[in-house]
């Protein structure tokens, strides 16, 4: 803390001495904080306003800001998400969650809470954020769907009718390819490649078919690259719906274009149908007041149970790095009934997945356990940043040197991890509370687990 004399907030302080149930005073105080930057003394007088009067949602709110800007996400999290729980939450409160839900990568979120945000008080536009999400402030809802529909279709060169096809991939890569998660393989294969591949045998003891895979945990350990990995196990297609695809659908015709996905899924089968970040697509529905997002919900949730048309060959994997955003609906049988954790990998995992991103390259004398040793809490892709940092400083080298090319040595690689933090860690600090807090029913035992080790 500052030396009374040159403390520019000293005075209020002084003041608040003598009369502490002053909260006009204190607000001042604690605004006054927060506008020089003194972010935990502004919590602090934050947090003692919110014990003077625990139902202010205006209070709620300036706490929830005062973390937001010093960078404490998850905390201003969870106290906007209470916020917005309840019926005619603040405009305000919606334009920070929005702006938190872009800190997270959760576009298709933000845009429904700015959306929302614009409906209760058009006054809360913002400009920066109009441009970043893509919201007009000033033209119905309506129009500036179509217009913004519009200018995605032609983007991608399809019809002018709106149909359109996301690319079929016939993945390469096999299980064998992918390090470590020898559990996670396995429930795969018995709960969604054997029933694909022997129908007759589950239907005999009565088990129904169907029912997908939602996988979550930090970024970067796998969970995309085994979904790939699992449509090149069976030799079936792949077809994967990312954050882009959900945002085109977010802004128009989204039931329809939904259908249309699961359709190609449908007509290509056997094909795996994987929904990247599907927090962005089935998140809350608390937390998407907005119609349309409601309609998409139930949408994909119909096209899941596959009612109306079968979805025989057709198996649906999901990925989120935040299933607390996703809703329980989707949880029900029949539609993502295994929510599966993807820890990172351990030290076997790791000496797999750095011996499998060093084949076909030039390597000498590396000692992968030692390694793994070396790499507690670091994902797949942190290894594979490694190893693309060790081949960078090799062919400087090379080239410098000239002669032919050096081949990567262990030391190149230990080198490399001094220069590369692992990345799993912020993950799991927000994880952390929903693990204690809101863990529904046991989800995130698996979560907690890991945390006590
Ligand atoms: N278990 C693994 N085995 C091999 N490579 C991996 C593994 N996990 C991650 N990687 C590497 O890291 C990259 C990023 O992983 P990804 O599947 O996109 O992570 P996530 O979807 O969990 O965020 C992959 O493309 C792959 O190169
Ligand atoms: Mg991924």
């Amino acid at each position: 803390m500052m030396p009374a004399e040159s403390d520019p907030v000293a005075p209020l302080r002084a003041a608040l001495a003598v009369s502490p149930d002053n909260l006009p005073l204190r607000r001042h105080l604690a605004d006054t904080l927060l506008s020089l930057s003194r972010y935990d003394e502004a919590v602090d007088e934050f947090r003692k306003l919110l014990e003077a009067s625990p139902s202010s949602r205006d209070i709620q709110l300036a706490l929830a800001n005062a973390f937001y800007q010093s960078g404490r996400a998850s905390e201003a999290a969870v106290i906007l998400e209470s916020l917005l729980d309840k019926p005619n939450p603040p405009a305000a409160a919606c334009v920070l969650y929005a702006r938190l839900a872009i800190g997270e990568g959760r576009i298709a979120d933000a845009v429904a809470r700015y959306k929302q945000a614009l409906e209760i008080d058009p006054d809360v536009a913002d400009e920066e954020l109009s441009t970043r999400l893509g919201v007009l402030p000033n033209q119905s809802y309506q129009e500036q769907d179509d217009e913004l529909f519009e200018g995605r279709v032609r983007h991608r060169g399809a019809g002018a009718d709106g149909d359109f096809e996301t690319e079929l991939e016939r993945p390469k890569v096999r299980f064998e390819n992918v390090g470590g998660m020898d559990q996670l393989k396995e429930e795969i294969r018995v709960k969604v490649i054997y029933p694909m591949e022997h129908p007759e045998i589950y239907q005999a003891y009565g088990k129904t078919i169907g029912g997908g895979i939602m996988m979550y945990g930090p970024p970067g350990c796998g969970k995309t690259f085994l979904a790939r990995a699992t449509a090149g196990e069976i030799n079936a297609g792949f077809l994967s719906i990312g954050i882009n695809d959900v945002l085109d659908m977010w802004m128009g015709n989204s039931e329809k274009r939904l259908h249309q996905i699961f359709q190609q899924a449908r007509d290509n089968a056997p094909c795996v149908l994987f929904f990247d970040e599907v927090d962005a697509l089935g998140g809350k529905r608390s937390d998407m007041q907005s119609g349309t997002a409601r309609q998409l919900i139930n949408q994909f949730l119909a096209e899941l149970d596959g009612a109306e048309y079968s979805n025989e060959g057709v198996l649906v994997l999901a990925a989120t790095n935040a299933p607390w955003h996703v809703d329980p609906a989707f949880r029900r049988p029949g539609r993502f009934d295994r929510v599966l954790f993807v820890p990172p990998p351990d030290e076997p995992a790791r000496a797999d997945i750095l011996r499998l991103h060093c084949q076909g390259k030039p390597t000498r004398d590396i000692d992968y356990n030692l390694l793994a040793k070396k790499t507690p809490k670091y994902s797949g892709a942190d290894l594979k940043a490694i190893l693309d940092l060790a081949i960078e400083a090799k062919l400087t080298e090379s080239i410098k040197k000239g002669g032919p090319p050096q081949p990567i040595l262990g030391k190149d690689l230990l080198q490399a991890i001094k220069s590369h933090r692992p990345t799993t860690q912020e993950w799991f600090s927000s994880a952390r509370n929903y693990a204690l807090y809101a863990n529904q029913g046991g989800l995130y035992d698996d979560v907690l687990k890991w945390l006590d080790k």
